[in-house]
């Protein structure tokens, strides 16, 4: 097997950075992967070489979020994909279980992680407090999937929100420890973590993050929610009893509602804040859960005539797929060459 000429060498691609980056297909999008994520992907498609994917082996994680419901919100999520503005002329757009290498890479990276290193990891900190007693290891596992879902495409560029930062060094720890015993061949991938809405929180506890799993379910809003449902979650977001508008570490529930106005109006918080100077609350929220709705009215809309073109999501797809395979199995190869696999003996 001759080594292929480098055509993603440095993490650039026909002389632009390479950029991947996905979400979990469970229980729907809400405003924090909205604003913290999927409307600044849509953004960076003008100046990158993008793969978008759709993260189902990760969503395993999560106990009873697999079988038929998986594979329905899978096909959700590349709807709202499109719906948001990722266009599939210009990105590629895969689901990950389809896509052979993920895992194989995962295996070679786990075994230059240590496990000190994974237990150290906040998120699986969090989630296994929560898990009732079993801990998968799936859960601990999980960050060098994550590692190799982007090294995999020798990414440049992986734009997320604050919460998978620590993931992010991970991956570039990854990639420089294979480097170091292997011999240089991964880019190290950086972070971009857009400043405005990179960490949404919930809006009935807004010290902890807007989250999926949130037990209150009015803390967080999802892109499906009815337009009354977003006005009650906005009325009843949890506030303060002082009654200015403006950005304060005494005011998290503001706060956090300025910086959701702000990434969804495109107004900058100083703005909002001298807009809003005298305003009372009440006037303050009607107008957040307005511009909300006229944001994700047309998204919706467009989610619910894409879901019914299945032909269509299942081509683009397809298309995503053999792209992506093409790009991860030309770098696996090169990998196991490294590693000191025996070569596949290959028809072509
Ligand atoms: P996930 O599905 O939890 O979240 C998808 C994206 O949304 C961002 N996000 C938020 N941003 C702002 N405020 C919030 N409250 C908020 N909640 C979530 C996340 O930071 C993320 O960018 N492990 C990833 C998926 C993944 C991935 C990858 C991402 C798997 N492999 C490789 C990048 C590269 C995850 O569970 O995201």
């Amino acid at each position: 097997m001759a080594m292929e000429k480098d055509n993603n060498a440095g993490g650039t691609l026909d002389g632009l950075p390479i950029l991947l980056t996905g979400l979990q297909p469970t229980a729907g999008i809400h405003l924090g992967n909205y604003l913290g994520a999927l409307q600044n992907w849509v953004a960076m498609q003008r100046d990158h070489r993008c793969l978008f994917f759709i993260s189902d082996m990760h969503a395993i994680t999560v106990p009873g979020s697999g079988g038929g419901q998986l594979r329905k919100t899978t096909m959700d999520c590349a709807a709202f994909y499109l719906a948001c503005g990722i266009d599939p002329e210009k990105s590629c757009i895969f689901i990950q279980s389809q896509v052979f290498g993920h895992a194989e890479l995962a295996w070679v990276l786990g075994c230059l992680a240590s496990v000190g290193q994974l237990e150290r990891m906040t998120q699986f900190k969090d989630k296994s407090g929560h898990s009732g007693g079993f801990i998968g290891a799936g859960l601990l596992y999980y960050p060098i999937l994550m590692a190799a879902d982007i090294l995999l495409y020798n990414a440049k560029r992986v734009p997320v929100g604050e919460d998978q930062r620590q993931h992010l060094e991970l991956a570039r720890d990854l990639a420089e420890k294979f480097n170091g015993t292997y011999g240089a061949f991964f880019n190290v991938p950086e972070a971009f973590v857009g400043n405005v809405c990179a960490r949404v929180m919930s809006l009935q506890n807004p010290l902890v993050k807007m989250s999926k799993s949130d037990e209150n379910t009015m803390g967080a809003l999802f892109l499906m929610d009815s337009n009354d449902k977003i006005q009650k979650k906005i009325r009843t977001s949890v506030t303060d009893s002082e009654g200015s508008i403006r950005i304060s570490a005494e005011k998290p529930g503001i706060s956090n509602l300025l910086h959701i106005f702000s990434g969804i109006s495109g107004d900058s918080v100083s703005a909002l804040e001298e807009r809003y100077a005298g305003v009372g609350y009440g006037q303050f929220k009607a107008d957040i859960a307005d511009a909300i709705i006229e944001k994700i009215t047309p998204i919706r809309e467009r989610f619910f005539h894409l879901r019914r073109e299945e032909n269509f999501l299942a081509n683009v797809l397809e298309k995503g797929r053999i792209h992506a395979q093409g790009c991860a199995l030309s770098l696996l190869d090169k990998v196991y060459d490294l590693v000191g696999f025996q070569r596949r003996f290959t028809e072509e």
